[in-house]
């Protein structure tokens, strides 16, 4: 299936997706994750305000569509089935999507706002397997992997502070569009990481 997973930063749309992708056998497309593989790429032949994607998201601002919209082009179109997470973020990304796909469910996950900030704090990153975990929520068993977990560079409290309002004025609208066609599945993402899993994969199910 083709699955669409919207939500604000901290919304667990990177956890949920990991679930999707094992359980449906289709493609992890985050744009999060691919351009922070790309950090230092040279952008700066497309007319962009800065050089490379790092210094927007360092600083919590969207990376220009144009250089979005080609990441996503092209992965959707090597993948047969996929969960698209962190796209699309604005308007003018959500009717590029529909030039390129079509969605069979798109889901999301709606999380109280203290609640994100507190998730986005608290998160770390295995730098080695890319495992999402928290420190209080979800925490390694293992003493080695605790040892070597990162925190991201744009989970400082005054990023996501800009993350949030970034999100609010341009990524709220996209959720509303979604809503106004009548296609939008939405879960609350305020429980525990194993029902929130439960109704994502009940509602895939029910829709696909
Ligand atoms: P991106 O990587 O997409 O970040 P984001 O949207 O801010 O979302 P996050 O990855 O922070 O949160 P998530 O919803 O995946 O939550 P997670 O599962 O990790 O984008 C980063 C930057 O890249 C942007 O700021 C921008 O600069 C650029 N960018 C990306 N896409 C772009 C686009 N389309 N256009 C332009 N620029 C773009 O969970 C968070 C934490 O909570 C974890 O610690 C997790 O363990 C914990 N957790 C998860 N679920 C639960 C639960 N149910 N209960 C308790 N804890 C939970
Ligand atoms: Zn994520």
């Amino acid at each position: 299936p083709h699955i669409l997973i919207l939500g604000a930063p901290g919304a667990g749309k990177g956890t949920q997706s990991a679930n999707i992708a094992e359980e449906f056998d289709v493609e992890h497309v985050t744009t999060g994750d691919a351009l922070r593989s790309n950090k230092e790429m040279d952008i700066s032949d497309m007319d962009t305000e800065y050089d490379t994607p790092a210094e927007y998201m360092d600083q919590g601002e969207l990376v220009p569509d144009e250089v979005v919209n080609a990441i996503v082009d092209e992965a959707l179109s090597q993948a047969d089935g996929y969960v698209l997470d962190g796209y699309p973020r604005n308007l003018e990304q959500a009717e590029e999507l529909s030039e390129m796909t079509d969605l069979d469910v798109v889901l999301y996950l709606d999380v109280d706002e203290e609640e994100l900030v507190h998730r986005l704090t608290g998160r770390r990153m295995d730098p080695e397997t890319g495992e999402i975990y928290h420190v209080e929520y979800n925490p390694p068993e293992d003493p080695e992997i605790e040892g070597r977990l990162e925190q991201r560079e744009d989970d400082t409290e005054e990023t996501v502070k800009e993350r949030l309002r970034v999100y609010r004025e341009n990524t709220e609208p996209v959720v509303e569009h979604y809503e106004e066609e009548g296609v939008l599945e939405r879960v609350d993402g305020n429980q525990a990481p194993d029902e929130v899993w439960a109704d994502v994969k009940a509602t895939i199910e029910d829709a696909a």
